[in-house]
């Protein structure tokens, strides 16, 4: 899947930009520029690679080959609704892994990928210290504990009552003006 910048990630990418030219050019700090893309936009998209490619006068797929080799990197955009699946020895124990074959066939996409709505996106993590509630998967900011995949859809619910209402008070808002 090939995923275009939006309006925002532009005016990130822009902001990058200008941050990159704080940094001397020297291949030594090609790791810091790569994190500090990484901070303004989310993920390491083709343009932010090619811009330090740049800056640091060194061939883009050194700056490739160096991103890919820390797993700290993502070149992939995060979905607004981040899931992350525990697959800590606790949570993997009690199946964690069926969990996450639930979110994935449910969104149509694989762990590590984001949905082309750039809704959700789906990855699998190591134990987020929240063992006694296992299995446990984190959607955005919230923890769902003691999950089985009849919880699964009933996220989805949550999230979409959750949209509709922040639409509602968003509209309302707009006419109150
Ligand atoms: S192993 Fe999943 S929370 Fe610890």
């Amino acid at each position: 899947m090939v995923y275009g910048l939006t309006p925002e990630e532009k005016e990130k990418l822009e902001r990058f930009k200008t941050k990159l030219s704080t940094f001397e050019k020297n291949r030594k700090n090609l790791i810091p520029i790569l994190q500090s893309a990484q901070q303004e936009i989310a993920y390491l998209p083709g343009q932010a690679l090619e811009l330090a490619a740049g800056h640091l006068d060194i061939p883009i797929s050194e700056v490739y080959g160096v991103a890919t080799f820390y797993n700290q990197f993502r070149f992939i955009p995060p979905g607004k609704y981040p899931i992350k699946i525990c697959l800590g020895t606790a949570c993997h124990i009690k199946s964690s892994d069926i969990i996450l074959e639930n979110f994935e066939r449910k969104l149509g996409i694989k762990e590590g990928q984001t949905t082309e709505d750039r809704q959700f996106s789906v990855e699998r993590v190591a134990c987020v210290g929240c063992c006694a509630l296992a299995p446990v998967a984190l959607v955005g900011d919230a923890l769902y504990g003691k999950m089985s995949p009849s919880k699964v859809e009933g996220i989805f619910t949550r999230i979409q009552v959750e949209k509709e209402m922040s639409l509602r008070v968003h509209s309302e808002n707009e006419s109150n003006q």
